[in-house]
């Protein structure tokens, strides 16, 4: 079954709107262990907009789980990856306009670039993964790159409305899962999963893990971020057994 990578970032995006000290995300990370979260995931943006050094710091301490931290191919952002050695790091592409990250990372397009930074990240230690859309190229550009796992970009799926429209992203979806595990890579999907959708990508085999930020932090104003963790948790089972 997939673990649940919880992404804290919007924990963080409420405290900047005041630059106060609360909500603290870091407070939310341990919260969402304690709900059985397998993995803590977190994006240091280059323009600080919700997650800052001090949080990337204190959450290196306190995460007893897997830490992922997403971050794209700037240099100052690879340095500090190097640093403060996440677990894992999620390469992702980033635009400063953007409200959230758009599309996947164009591995092939950058080969060069994103290859010199897998490996600089993997000599520390660090699992590297892309974060891709689900093409079949960006599967094997991210695998040739050095990759050890691919996160799929589940926004197509996310926003489609129409069940013509669900059913080829999902189907789009599995091509690309089937692809990159052939090709030996670890399997990771998010963006713009929620409590309403995550159950058909759930019950694909083969996903090792899902991040999940927006719909979990939204929950978690009403219902607490434990339980909002516990909840999502048990949809991803539920998938699973099915
Ligand atoms: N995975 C990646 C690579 C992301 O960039 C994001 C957004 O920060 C997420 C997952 C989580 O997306 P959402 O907040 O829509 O759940």
């Amino acid at each position: 079954m997939a673990g649940l990578g919880v992404n804290i970032d919007h924990v963080a995006t409420v405290r900047q709107a005041r630059r106060t000290v609360e909500p603290d995300p870091v407070w939310a990370a341990v919260e969402a262990q304690l709900a059985g979260a397998d993995c803590i995931t977190f994006h240091l943006r280059q323009d600080r907009r919700h997650i800052l050094d001090r949080d990337v710091r204190l959450l290196k301490e306190i995460v007893q789980v897997k830490l992922n931290m997403e971050m794209s191919l700037n240099e100052e952002i690879v340095g500090i990856a190097l640093e403060v050695k996440p677990d894992q790091a999620t390469i992702v592409p980033e635009n400063r306009q953007e409200i959230t990250t758009e599309g996947g990372l164009d591995v092939r397009g950058q080969f060069s670039r994103v290859s010199e930074v897998v490996r600089r990240l993997s000599d520390a230690g660090i699992v590297v993964s892309a974060f891709i859309d689900p093409e079949p190229a960006q599967v094997a550009a991210s695998r040739d790159a050095g990759c050890q796992a691919v996160e799929l970009h589940t926004g197509r799926y996310a926003n489609a409305t129409s069940p013509k429209e669900i059913a080829s992203t999902l189907e789009e979806l599995r091509i690309a899962l089937n692809d990159a595990l052939q090709a030996g890579l670890v399997v990771h999907g998010g963006h713009g999963l929620t409590y309403r959708n995550i159950m058909p990508v759930a019950a694909m085999e083969g996903f090792s893990e899902f991040n999940i930020g927006h719909s979990i932090v939204s929950r978690a104003v009403f219902v607490g971020m434990r339980q909002a963790v516990i909840e999502m948790k048990q949809l991803i089972e539920q998938a699973a057994k099915k």
